[in-house]
């Protein structure tokens, strides 16, 4: 999928995430500090799925999309033995930094998502571990069930905890309080493109590369595509909070650090987990 100047949709999107990353490992938000200031510290996404995720001593897991790492080093912390998988050079940077600073031993490859069975020397991992913001940076989720799937043993399990598509599909920008859909639902072929100087935590930092290609992918399509790619679905929960101010100015932050509609949240599925099991 080639954009004006023969750029693939990748190059535009690694340009962003690459200058994000270091801002990002210096915001609060992702709290560095706190994990090098107590070992016993993990980051709120992990913490809000703790009763889902089970015991994980020992398990092999590959978290897809792995950004800084927090999330990664979180699950190492909790006893399981990671391999953390970006395309941005600049985030495995700070990954394999605050993995050097907690003392953790955890693998962090840079590859596509799409690659990563060929670029990971294993494939049969005991759960693959992802999401919050993941999917729509990748244009065919059908690929993205394919490639979960050839990463698992028999038997190993998806773990994914990720904005709602209905939530992707709202216009984000609005003033007026209202709840509008203006994003596609189901995943089309052609990316939104978006040219966003901003992020989603607090940083002075200005950025330069903000042009970004996303897609949404329809809750149904998501099942769909594991069900194709030889997964059965073992939990599938919708939640009324996400772990980020998706809706600026319409959100309020809890003590656990998730984020709901101020008004009537009720009505929005903001997140889902979902797990499944690769068939044997
Ligand atoms: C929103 S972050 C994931 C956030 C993560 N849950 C966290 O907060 O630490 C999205 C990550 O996906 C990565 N990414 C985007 N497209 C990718 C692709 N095609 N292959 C591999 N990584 C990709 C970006 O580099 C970025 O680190």
């Amino acid at each position: 999928m080639m954009s004006g100047g023969g750029q693939d949709y990748r190059d535009f999107n690694r340009a962003s995430w690459d200058e994000r990353a270091p801002a990002h490992a210096a915001s609060p938000g992702y709290a560095i500090e706190r994990f090098v200031a107590d070992s016993s510290f993990i980051s709120d996404v992990v913490r809000f799925d703790l009763p889902r995720l089970g015991d994980l001593t020992g398990q092999r897991g590959v978290h897809l999309q792995c950004h800084i790492g927090t999330d990664t080093l979180s699950l190492a912390r909790l006893g399981a033995q990671m391999t953390g998988v970006d395309f941005s050079p600049a985030a495995l940077a700070e990954a394999r930094q605050l993995a050097a600073r907690l003392g953790l031993a955890v693998d962090f490859v840079q590859s596509d998502v799409y690659d990563a069975p060929t670029a990971l020397t294993a494939s049969d991992f005991d759960f693959v571990f992802t999401g919050i913001g993941a999917l729509c940076w990748l244009p065919d989720v059908r690929r993205w069930a394919r490639t979960v799937s050839a990463l698992l043993r028999p038997g190993g399990r998806l773990f994914i905890r990720e904005g709602h598509p209905v939530l992707w599909s709202l216009d984000d920008m609005r003033q007026d309080g209202l709840l509008v859909i203006d994003f596609p639902y189901f995943e089309r072929t052609e990316p939104m493109v978006f040219d966003y100087p901003g992020t989603y935590v607090e940083t002075d930092v200005t950025f330069e590369h903000n042009v970004t290609h996303e897609w949404n992918h329809g809750l149904g399509e998501i099942v769909t595509a594991l069900l194709d790619a030889g997964m059965q679905i073992t939990a599938l929960e919708e939640h009324d909070s996400v772990p980020w101010e998706a809706l600026p100015g319409m959100m309020q932050r809890d003590e656990q650090g998730e984020w709901r509609l101020a008004e009537r949240p009720w009505r929005l599925p903001h997140s889902y987990t979902l797990q499944a099991v690769r068939s044997g």
